[in-house]
């Protein structure tokens, strides 16, 4: 196995997820839990050093031990993980002064490198550079391999002990030939890539099984992929210790509640609760339409409801959650930089500490459609697992403005016509998520000879791979006619119907 160091990038989590690409097994370690003893324990096969916030001149910052770099393995620096390798082997980092880079650069050849296989043929490459501090002098045993204007030591590498060093974050996209630096990597280090979604299974039941033992566990089951996914994990780790809580907050799109019960109570067989609490969130909405306030409420009163029923179901001591790392990265602040809350994921922000139960969350490592790949593995139908995600909050955040009944029944009408439209022209499949936001404001228009005073809604449609960045999806005018058509018939309350374009960023693909 694969270890990797973490020193706080906030992309560290990708360089996981391109070596799971590769069919890799690896594990990201916080730099302060990695001592001698521990690599001993660990026996890696090869070391990754991660980017970070800190700076190697000032004193005190993070390190990892040396034995690192006697075991014999390969060890591959990023950004600050290169700095640090740098000063811990005998070079030099120096401070900016003119020479940080941000963004994109193009790193062009110096000497050929294993590292660097398949890199160069159509010239400079790109590569994604995020660094204040930079290399000086490399360490003795190292030559520069590449180079970029301001990263005169973008590449370097010491190849007879196996060590790797680079300016740029090979894990992002941006960097385009960076899965293949990632290849050449795990094959100097002797993997063969045999490792598996099977495996990824295996490993996470056993972890389950040793976080919660022989307690109880209820999950908060919402029917999107994320949290049916846990849930059937979960299930097969410890069977009905797990009790299923849907939660009906009023909030749930036309025929969602069937569905879900459907698939978990009478399909699988799950202890299921069916908590029906619309009036309990409906009536606490009522009258709120600040963004931020909606999210905090609805956060707030899905865990009194957890609460109550983890005594109903005997004391669980444990609550499992389908958080993403996507999710994690919006939602928290990171010790070293400033990232700020775009939006309180109930699920990850705002759990008070007094819940008094522990999270459980198996797929806080994955990506979406890493999610997709494991429930698949563990046979969840097609249908389901090709679910488009649906925001816990549910309708609540496409509904700016004041969230009433009313138009909470027209939105889930308009809802399930432009699904179906959606499933009927074959491009479910093509999209990432699609919805409709219906809008706080009412428009005049003509039907039949009459004047008509409504709502207008937007109609959503992105393509995206992890819901971090979306592109809006380029629907025929054809279709967009034709939905609009129908929708504008079919259901009263809506005279109106515009298509969203925004990208994410700068738009997000909730309104709310
Ligand atoms: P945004 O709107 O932030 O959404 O671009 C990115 C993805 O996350 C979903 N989303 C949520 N999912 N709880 C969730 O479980 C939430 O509070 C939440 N807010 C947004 C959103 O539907 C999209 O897939």
């Amino acid at each position: 196995k694969l270890l990797i160091i973490d020193f706080g990038s906030q992309v560290t989590q990708l360089i996981a997820r391109r070596l799971r690409e590769l069919n890799v097994y690896c594990e990201i370690h916080p730099f302060q839990n990695v001592t001698q003893e521990f690599l001993q324990q660990f026996a890696p096969k090869a070391v990754i050093l991660s980017g970070g916030p800190a700076s190697v001149i000032d004193e005190g910052s993070p390190r990892p031990p040396m034995a690192v770099f006697e075991m014999n393995i390969p060890v591959l620096g990023i950004c600050y993980g290169q700095q640090v390798m740098m000063h811990c082997l005998g070079g030099k980092v120096e401070r900016g002064h003119g020479t940080a880079e941000f963004g994109r650069a193009y790193v062009s050849p110096k000497a050929p490198l294993s590292l660097l296989e398949g890199w160069f043929e159509e010239g400079d490459e790109q590569v994604w550079m995020s660094h204040g501090d930079h290399v000086s002098a490399i360490a003795p045993g190292f030559e520069v391999y590449g180079t970029s204007p301001n990263a005169p030591f973008a590449v370097t590498a010491d190849p007879a002990r196996e060590f790797y060093a680079v300016q740029f974050h090979p894990e992002v996209h941006h960097t385009p030939k960076g899965a293949k630096l990632y290849e050449n990597f795990i094959r100097r280090a002797g993997f063969t890539g045999d490792w598996t979604m099977g495996a990824y299974r295996e490993q996470a039941l056993q972890a389950i099984r040793d976080q919660v033992g022989d307690q109880k566990v209820i999950c908060g089951l919402s029917g999107g992929v994320d949290s049916s996914v846990a849930a059937v994990l979960i299930h097969e780790a410890i069977g009905d210790q797990l009790t299923c809580v849907f939660v009906d907050h009023g909030l749930l799109r036309q025929g969602e509640a069937e569905e879900v019960i459907g698939m978990f109570r009478d399909h699988y067989n799950m202890p299921f609760i069916h908590a029906d609490e619309k009036e309990l969130f409906l009536s606490a909405l009522d009258g709120q339409s600040d963004p931020e306030t909606k999210r905090k409420i609805i956060g707030k009163l899905f865990i009194d409801v957890f609460q109550k029923h983890a005594s109903d179901v005997g004391g669980a001591k444990f609550l499992a959650q389908g958080t993403l790392y996507p999710d994690v990265i919006e939602s928290v602040s990171f010790s070293g930089g400033p990232s700020v809350t775009i939006k309180s994921h109930h699920n990850v922000g705002g759990l008070p500490e007094k819940m008094g139960l522990s999270l459980v969350e198996p797929l806080r490592e994955l990506f979406k459609d890493e999610v997709r790949a494991l429930g698949r593995e563990l046979g969840l139908p097609a249908s389901f697992i090709g679910r488009h995600p649906f925001p816990g909050p549910g309708l609540a955040i496409r509904c700016p403005g004041e969230i009433t009944r009313e138009k909470l029944e027209i939105l889930r009408r308009a809802d399930a016509i432009y699904i179906d439209q959606i499933r009927k022209h074959g491009l479910y499949d093509e999209i990432w998520q699609a919805f409709v936001a219906i809008l706080p404001v009412r428009t005049v228009g003509v039907m039949g000879d009459s004047r008509t005073y409504d709502f207008a809604c937007a109609l959503r449609a992105v393509t995206s791979v992890d819901g971090m960045t979306a592109d809006y999806y380029p629907f025929s005018h054809e279709f967009l006619g034709e939905t609009a058509t129908r929708i504008i018939n079919e259901v009263q309350g809506i005279n109106r119907v515009t298509y969203d374009i925004t990208s994410k960023p700068p738009g997000t693909i909730e309104w709310e």
